[in-house]
């Protein structure tokens, strides 16, 4: 076993720490106090090749594999996770494309998203479906060759400012699973309007918002797979990305930690800096074994999925073990600064902040237990 990164991967690491450093962490406060949409943050991100990284040579894209993305994105968000969120939204917009698509609906709408700077939003949660996605209420009732959606969508990334979304609808509410089909809905689609944007708590540089669905038309040849897959397009695409969530709160762990070696040198108690304290120590030796640790999940499942492994108890792994990690090292940062880390003034408290949503986002970890222990009961 070969736990060392090759030169390419070394390569994507380092341009994507500098772009955290440079171009991501001087405004993330800025970012987070206006809750505006960093627009040139994200832009100059698709100009190095960050964003829509899943998509493959062959349909213009650089096809980065998993893991490779996994690197990037833990550099990404050290600098901010909101952005991160942001910039990463268009690899699960585009995913159920890339699990489901036909090879003329890959190049009809998951290339020019490689080719020119565009936002795909996932349209899965609603008001009334956020974990159970069988119980979703969009209705997608057949007109001849078209379908017409009517409903609404929120907590949707990007909403705002997608020009693309993947859709989850369904045929027939009693059904539950068996009657949700995928559909790919360019924004400007007539009735699709983006509604209230949230007034988050953490990353709020990343935009989320309400998206409306009012007699929104839509041709068959927009349905991703057959009638009726949408649930497994929708489980199979949060398998494949979940890794990437484990990898941003990897990012934002490690911040933490950052922030926390350096004022823990700096500022003295009694005497000493606190950083002489094991009460202190032993918090900075918590922080550092749990992205350790959490790296590792994050690595082995992004690893799986490359391999074309079926992967959701390990994404799931990833994903809680790697976020609940980031909410204990982000609180006990906030503790070591002390009264200073509750204040705007030290960066740790908007790490917290931070760290909460991923405990939350792409199934939450209660979510991740349940597909764990199904998964471990199925034998
Ligand atoms: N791959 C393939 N098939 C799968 C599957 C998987 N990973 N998981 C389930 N299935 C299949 C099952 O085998 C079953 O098939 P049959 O019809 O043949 O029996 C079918 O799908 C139904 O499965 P379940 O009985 O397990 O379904 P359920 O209703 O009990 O729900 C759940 C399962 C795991 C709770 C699911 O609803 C879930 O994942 N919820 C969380 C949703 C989520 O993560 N939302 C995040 C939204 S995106 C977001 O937050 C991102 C953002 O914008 C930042």
């Amino acid at each position: 076993m070969d736990f060392s990164l090759n030169d390419q991967q070394l390569t994507l690491q380092d341009a994507a720490r500098r772009y955290a450093a440079e171009k991501i962490a001087p405004v993330a406060a800025e970012f987070d106090q206006s809750g505006e949409f960093p627009h040139e943050v994200i832009r100059g991100a698709w100009e190095l090749g960050m964003m829509s990284t899943c998509v493959p040579e062959e349909y213009d894209g650089i096809g980065l594999s998993m893991l490779d993305s996994c690197i990037m994105v833990e550099e990404l968000a050290w600098g901010c996770s909101g952005m991160t969120t942001s910039i990463m939204c268009n690899d699960l917009g585009l995913m159920p494309i890339l699990v489901a698509g036909s090879d003329d609906q890959k190049r009809e709408w998951m290339a020019p998203c490689a080719s020119e700077f565009k936002l795909v939003s996932f349209g899965l949660s609603e008001p009334n479906a956020g974990s159970d996605v069988a119980g979703l209420q969009l209705l997608a009732e057949a007109d001849g060759d078209d379908y017409v959606l009517n409903g609404t969508k929120c907590w949707i990334t990007n909403g705002g400012h997608a020009d693309l979304f993947t859709v989850f609808a369904t045929h027939d509410r009693k059904s539950r699973h068996k009657g949700i089909s995928a559909f790919i809905v360019p924004a400007g689609t007539k009735g699709l309007s983006p509604g209230k944007k949230e007034d988050k708590m953490g990353q709020r540089a990343s935009d989320t918002c309400v998206v409306h669905f009012d007699n929104v038309r839509v041709k068959a040849s927009q349905r991703l797979g057959a009638e009726g897959e949408g649930f497994r397009i929708a489980m199979q695409t949060l398998d494949r990305t979940r890794p990437s969530i484990a990898a941003l709160a990897v990012g934002i762990a490690r911040r933490g930690l950052d922030e926390c070696l350096a004022y823990a040198q700096e500022r003295k108690a009694f005497g000493f800096p606190i950083g002489s304290f094991q009460a202190v120590q032993f918090m900075l030796a918590d922080m550092a074994k749990g992205i350790e640790a959490a790296r590792l999940l994050t690595y082995q499942s992004a690893w799986m999925v490359d391999q074309g492994m079926r992967a959701s108890k390990q994404s799931s792994f990833a994903k809680c073990f790697a976020t609940d990690m980031a909410m204990q090292a982000t609180t006990d940062a906030v503790q070591i600064f002390g009264g200073n880390g509750y204040t705007k003034d030290y960066p740790v408290e908007k790490l917290m902040r931070d760290a909460k949503l991923m405990q939350i986002y792409e199934g939450t970890n209660q979510i991740q237990r349940l597909v764990i222990a199904r998964e471990l009961l199925k034998g």
